[in-house]
C-alpha cells in the first residue's frame, strides 16, 4: 500500500512508519520537522520525506500524489504548551486536519485521523466508549476534538472514507522530553528534581508506542468509514507510582521527587474501553508496562544520549522548561 504519513518523523508517527516499512508498505512522510519531528527518527528507512506543513495545501497536494491512504499523526500534542499558547494548536490540529481532509476528498482516498482519549475529558470511574460525547478540557484536547468533528462531518456530508483512532498515553523510544516519562527519566538519571504536578494522584493508562502504531494500522485496515475506535492501554497507573518506578529503575533517590504547582485545569483520570477495536480486528496491546515496557524505555534513554542531548540544549527547549518548571533543566 502507498501511504502518506503526516507527522511521520514524530514520536508515534515514526513508530508507525518503522512498522509499515518493515511490512513492505510504500511510505511517504510529510513532516514540518518542527521541534518534535526529526529526520533521525527515520534513520535507515527507505521513505520519501516531504518537508512541509499540513495546513499548507501546496505541500499537502505534492505529498499526496498517488497515495492510496492518508494517515495523520501531525499535531501539536503537549497540554502544557497549549496552556502557555494555543495558537499553533488551532493552526496545526484544526486547520491542518481540514486541509488534509480536503486533499483526501479530492483524491477519493481513505483518511485516518490519529486522535486522543483526551477528547472525551476526564472520567472518575469506568471507561469511555466511542459513544461518549466529546468534552475536552484543555486547549490541546479542544483542538483535537474540533479536528475529530471535522473528520466525522466529512463522512456525514460528503460520504468521505474516514476513520479515527483515539489513543491513550503513549510511552517508548523517541518521545520528546516534555512528556511525563522522558522528563522523569532524564531528571532521575542526572540527579535533578522530578516535578510531580499537584498531589500526583492523577491516573493515566499507558500504551507502548508500538502497540498504538499497530492499533492505528488495524483501524486503517479494518475500520468502518465514519467510525471512531478507541485504542487504549492496559495499564492504568497513578502518576506518583510511575515516578516511583522510574526512581527504582534508575537508582535515583526518592528525595528527588518534588511536588510542584498543579497544571491548570488538570484532568484527573483518562480511561478507554477498546472493545470495539478488539472485536473488529483482534487488536490487543502486546508490551506490558510493568514487564519490560517501562524498563526498556529507561534503557533506551540511557543509551541514546546522542538522540536527546541536542534537543534539550536548544534555546527554545530551555526557555520552555523555564516557563513550565521555573528552573533550568538539570540534564
Ligand atoms: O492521553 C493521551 C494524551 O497523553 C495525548 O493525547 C497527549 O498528546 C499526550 O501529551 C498525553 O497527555 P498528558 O497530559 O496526559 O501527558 P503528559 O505526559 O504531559 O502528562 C502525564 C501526566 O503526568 C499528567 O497527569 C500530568 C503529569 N505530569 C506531567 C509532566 C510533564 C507531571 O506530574 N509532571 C510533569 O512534569
Amino acid at each position: 500500500m502507498r501511504i502518506l504519513v503526516c507527522g511521520g518523523a514524530g514520536f508515534i508517527g515514526s513508530a508507525f512508519v518503522h512498522q509499515r516499512v518493515a511490512a513492505g508498505d510504500d511510505v511517504r512522510v510529510l513532516d514540518a520537522l518542527t521541534y518534535a519531528g526529526r529526520e533521525e527518527n527515520l534513520d535507515g528507512l527507505d521513505v520519501d520525506l516531504v518537508i512541509g506543513r499540513i495546513e499548507d495545501p501546496g505541500a499537502v497536494e505534492q505529498a499526496a500524489a498517488d497515495v492510496e491512504a492518508i494517515v495523520n499523526f501531525a499535531a501539536e500534542t503537549h497540554v502544557d504548551r497549549s496552556i502557555l499558547d494555543a495558537q499553533a494548536f488551532v493552526t496545526t490540529n484544526a486547520v491542518g486536519t481540514f486541509t488534509l481532509l480536503e486533499e483526501a476528498r479530492r483524491r477519493g482516498v481513505r483518511y485516518v485521523q490519529v486522535s486522543t482519549d483526551e477528547v472525551y475529558g476526564s472520567i472518575d470511574d469506568g471507561a469511555f466508549t466511542e459513544q461518549h460525547p466529546l468534552e475536552p478540557s484543555s486547549p490541546y484536547s479542544a483542538s483535537k476534538a474540533g479536528a475529530d468533528l471535522m473528520v466525522l462531518a466529512a463522512h456525514h456530508t460528503y460520504g468521505q472514507d474516514v476513520v479515527i483512532a483515539r489513543g491513550s498515553n503513549c510511552y517508548g523510544p523517541r518521545q520528546f522530553p516534555e512528556k511525563l516519562i522522558p522528563i522523569m527519566v532524564l531528571n532521575a538519571i542526572h540527579g535533578g528534581p522530578l516535578p510531580v504536578y499537584g498531589d500526583g494522584q492523577q491516573v493515566r493508562t499507558w500504551l507502548h508506542v508500538d502497540d498504538f502504531a499497530s492499533g492505528i494500522h488495524a483501524v486503517l485496515e479494518h475500520g468502518a468509514a465514519g467510525q471512531a475506535y478507541n485504542v487504549g492501554g492496559a495499564k492504568e497507573k497513578v502518576n506518583l507510582d510511575v515516578v516511583s518506578r522510574i526512581v527504582d529503575l534508575t537508582d535515583a533517590s526518592p528525595s528527588q521527587v518534588k511536588h510542584v504547582e498543579d497544571r491548570l485545569g488538570h484532568d484527573r483520570r483518562y480511561a478507554l474501553d477498546s472493545s470495539k477495536l478488539r472485536q473488529l480486528a483482534g487488536w490487543a496491546p502486546r508490551v506490558d508496562f510493568d514487564e519490560g515496557g517501562l524498563e526498556s524505555t529507561v534503557h533506551w534513554y540511557r543509551d541514546h544520549e546522542w538522540w536527546w542531548r541536542p534537543l534539550v540544549e536548544t534555546a527554545e527547549y530551555r526557555a520552555y522548561y523555564r516557563r513550565v518548571y521555573d528552573r533550568d533543566p538539570d540534564f
